[in-house]
């Protein structure tokens, strides 16, 4: 009875309340006429304010260049949080969060516009108590990051008065190492590293916080965590959508930039670390980075064996016809571009050397689903009959999205009078068991507040995973173009993906 009234209470909300509450602050979101601020930020804040963990006077100041006004501004949050918001909506829930809402209409590089924005931050440190914190979060296209951080330090707003000053980053961080680099320099003339917030909504979700708990909270998965036990690794993160609008950008970006220089790294050196000696934030990324400095760098020509890209023709989801990549809008017809990308690669350590890790990435693939899977060696003996199949290899699966949860694979007897040998596994599902969980950005946001970077990339980090993935565009600039598209939408990709780990004696898992 007792577990199941703690439980109905939502002892992560309750947690998270009690144990921390940012000091008052304004967050200033360029871009507040945009997707993000709608679909994610402001919806984010909302449930952060629902549940009273936003500190008393918190603001939230819209910048964007649209004729907006504040009322307008209000008014279109308000639509936004009663569709995207996790908590409903109620009236004086949505008054006493809006009467923090603001915005300035300005051009991104037009000077004046940050003096308005200066004063209007003056103003509500004196009549919200917003104390001379603040956090300027770019919702922005990447291209004006640089010319947006000059100016906030031009206007002196990136110091610290009384107060602090945050900034946060959202990906795309740059477009390779070179360009990371110049960018990352560039946020270093304006914001010290500490105060530097880059951004990977990955890291927000629970189930990807779980991995290190999972890890380093138990004692018994830990000893067989490595080569001796360790068959290989995959990760995929599937998705079923398509461009959803957002063709121009994919078609600049692609698989390999858009999902793999960034959340796949994450879910790799996340799961490939080493134990770190405390859970604080440097030392939790000091383990991290050193996981992406120990990958393999292929050489230009080896590229082309450890990889495979695709792009989708047209196809069928779940049941309904949809377009092909080329055909989608803004995309460049006989557009080179891969929607997926699968390869294999090394993390060259002691741990983990000589362990495949395959990892995979697609957009209109069959359906949504991320997914680390530890698969152990086979059992070395077949002690059950030489005649019968070796039993199944043991997986741990630690499920991100959806039906988010953790499942075991291990041999038992099939009852009955023979002898037969099955896989079944044992399985967690957080939904059935914690309910529901804050949104990604709910729980970065609350962080920056809080000035806890754990959950944020760090500026070697980064680099680091360019360098990496940077040396794989290399080695695809120099070899033949690919003959797109190569799968239709609604499978799992293209045959050479299946092809190349097979070769390996292995195979892909099956959803
Ligand atoms: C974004 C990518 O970072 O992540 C998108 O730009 C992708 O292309 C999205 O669809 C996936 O996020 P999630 O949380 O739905 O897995």
């Amino acid at each position: 009875m007792q577990a199941a009234t703690v439980l109905e209470a939502n002892p992560l909300r309750e947690g998270l309340r009690m144990a921390r509450t940012p000091e008052p602050n304004a967050m200033v979101i360029f871009g507040a006429t945009g997707d993000l601020t709608r679909r994610k930020l402001i919806p984010a804040l909302y449930n952060l304010h629902a549940s009273r963990l936003l500190p008393a006077g918190f603001s939230a100041v819209g910048v964007a260049r649209r004729p907006w006004t504040t009322e307008s501004f209000r008014e279109t949050m308000r639509q936004a949080c009663a569709r995207h918001a996790a908590l409903p909506v109620t009236p004086e829930v949505w008054e006493s969060f809006a009467r923090g809402l603001y915005f300035v209409r300005s051009d991104f590089a037009e000077r004046e516009g940050y003096g308005r924005l200066d004063e209007l931050l003056r103003t509500l440190d004196r009549e919200r108590g917003t104390a001379g914190n603040r956090v300027f979060y770019l919702a922005t296209p990447p291209d004006q990051t640089p010319a947006i951080v000059r100016l906030l330090g031009e206007a002196g707003l990136a110091q610290r008065r009384p107060g602090w000053s945050r900034l946060v980053v959202e990906k795309p961080f740059g477009q390779d190492l070179t360009s990371a680099r110049i960018l990352n320099s560039v946020l270093r003339e304006v914001f010290p590293e500490d105060e530097i917030y880059r951004i990977d909504h990955y890291l927000g979700k629970e189930t990807v916080q779980n991995i290190l708990v999972f890890r380093f909270a138990n004692a018994i998965f830990e000893p067989i965590w490595d080569r001796r036990y360790v068959d290989h690794v995959q990760i995929a993160v599937a998705e079923a959508v398509g461009m959803e609008g957002r063709g121009s950008y994919y078609d600049r970006t692609g698989t390999l930039r858009d999902m793999v220089q960034n959340h796949m790294m994450q879910l790799l050196s996340l799961t490939a670390m080493e134990p770190p000696v405390t859970n604080e934030a440097n030392i939790v990324r000091n383990e991290k980075v050193k996981v992406l400095k120990a990958l393999r760098l292929p050489g230009i020509d080896e590229v082309p064996h450890l990889t495979v890209r695709g792009q989708y023709g047209p196809g069928y989801i779940a049941g309904q016809p949809v377009p092909g990549y080329q055909q989608e809008p803004e995309v460049a017809p006989g557009s080179g571009t891969e929607t997926y990308v699968a390869l294999k690669l090394f993390v060259d350590n002691w741990r983990w050397a000589d362990v495949p890790f395959y990892l995979r990435s697609g957009k209109r693939l069959t359906r949504r689903v991320s997914e680390i899977a530890v698969q152990f060696r086979r059992a070395p003996l077949k002690l059950f009959g030489a005649e019968l199949e070796p039993p199944e290899p043991n997986i741990l699966a630690l499920r991100i999205q959806p039906d988010e949860g953790i499942s075991l694979r291990f041999s038992v007897k099939l009852p009955g009078l023979q002898l037969e040998v099955r896989p079944v596994s044992m399985d967690f599902l957080y939904g059935t068991t914690f309910g529901r969980t804050p949104e990604a950005y709910e729980r970065l946001l609350l962080d920056c507040m809080l000035g806890d970077t754990t959950l944020f990339t760090r500026n070697d980090e980064v680099e680091a995973a360019w360098e990496y993935t940077t040396r794989i565009m290399r080695g695809w600039d120099a070899a033949p173009p690919p003959e797109f598209p190569n799968y239709e939408a609604g499978t799992w990709g293209p045959d050479a993906a299946q092809r190349r780990i097979a070769a390996d004696g292995r195979r892909w898992r099956r959803f």
